[in-house]
């Protein structure tokens, strides 16, 4: 028995953002951006496209490749830094967009880990409840947390959502094979986002005048690199898997130098990674769960082929999961 994903969907704003369009709000320049991060494009939500519109979209698209209805759901967890109110979550929304009446529904906030982090939980509990479907999905907004005046984040991010629908196999040799999370909340300063302001001045509450993301970006980028080279060996020997054998990366789209720093120190060839930062960005929780559902319907592997996924961000969270598909 195995955790198997059913079906994967995604959704991306229509409206496109080029690097062209960032020079007419902050100091920059098309060559600079893309030479220091690979991005040419970002999507950017409009009406009708708030962090639970788009994660319900791609979740109708992963239910219909899996054959199922939304009644059949018994959880739906979404991954999100950026949904349009603190409470109710994300996920509640996405329950009643989609009309998932049987389920229950919470958020993880695990920045840009959020999908993975999601998709451990969910192939625990299926390993124990083997009838449970769960919607495991990475949605956001990014561009409502992001302050249009400081051009070294308001470059880097998009938005969308993707989604996965997991279920169990009784083919034992087919699912999750395992996963090597971790987080580290003592660097938290090096990327973070400030809540809403607090009405209780005696809580101290470091300033929350503003609640957009904050960065470090040369320091995040020598502990994305590290970290996610970390997990993904920890992972390979913790499950006896060699580099070899896996037919398909699909790493957290954070920028292109971390990602070819990352395959640089992994030894891991180009050829058999998947990206896509250049036309959506760092979409954060969406960034893995966009790139797993392009790569399928691009067709890009086939039962029995191992994917391996990794994710980095704020908190730090980091992490890799390893499926045969
Ligand atoms: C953000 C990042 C692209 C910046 O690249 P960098 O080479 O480290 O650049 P620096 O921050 O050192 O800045 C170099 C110069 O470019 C300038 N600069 C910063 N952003 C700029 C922009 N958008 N356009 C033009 N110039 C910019 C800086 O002000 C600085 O100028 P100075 O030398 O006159 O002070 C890089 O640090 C990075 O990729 N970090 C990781 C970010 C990330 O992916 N975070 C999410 C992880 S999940």
């Amino acid at each position: 028995m195995g955790t198997v994903i059913l079906g994967t969907g995604s959704s991306l704003p229509k409206r496109i953002m080029t690097n062209k369009d960032l020079e007419g709000i902050v100091d920059t320049d098309d060559a600079w951006i893309y030479s220091r991060t690979g991005i040419k494009n970002r999507r950017i939500g409009g009406a009708g496209e708030q962090t639970h519109q788009l994660a319900a979209a791609a979740s109708r698209e992963a239910l219909q490749m899996a054959g199922l209805s939304a009644e059949e759901l018994d959880i739906i967890v979404v991954g999100t830094i950026s949904s349009h109110m603190l409470m109710p979550s994300c996920a509640c929304f996405v329950q009643k967009e989609l009309g998932a009446v049987n389920a229950f529904a919470y958020d993880i906030n695990a920045a840009c880990s959020g999908f993975i982090y999601g998709m451990d939980m969910a192939d625990k509990y299926i390993r124990s409840e083997h009838r449970k479907k769960i919607l495991v999905i990475g949605a956001e907004t990014l561009s409502s947390r992001l302050n249009w005046d400081d051009r070294n984040t308001c470059i880097l991010f998009g938005d969308g959502a993707g989604a996965a629908v997991l279920g169990h196999s009784d083919d034992n040799g087919r699912g999750v094979i395992g996963s090597n999370h971790r987080s580290d909340g003592s660097l938290w300063k090096l990327l973070h986002m400030h809540a809403p302001p607090s009405y209780n001045p005696d809580l101290e509450v470091p300033d929350n005048s503003g609640s957009y993301i904050v960065m470090e970006g040369r320091e995040v980028f020598k502990y994305a690199v590290k970290a996610m080279e970390d997990s993904v060996r920890g992972l390979l020997q913790q499950e006896n898997i060699s580099m070899d054998s896996i037919k398909l990366f699909i790493p957290h789209q954070a920028n292109m130098r971390i990602l070819t720093n990352l395959l640089d120190r992994l030894g891991f060839p180009e050829e058999k990674v998947f990206f896509n930062v250049s036309e959506y960005g760092n979409t954060s929780a969406a960034s893995v769960p966009i790139a797993l559902d392009e790569a399928n319907r691009q067709g890009l592997f086939t039962e029995g082929d191992i994917i391996l996924l990794c994710a980095f961000g704020g908190g730090f969270t980091w992490g890799a999961s390893l499926i045969k598909w």
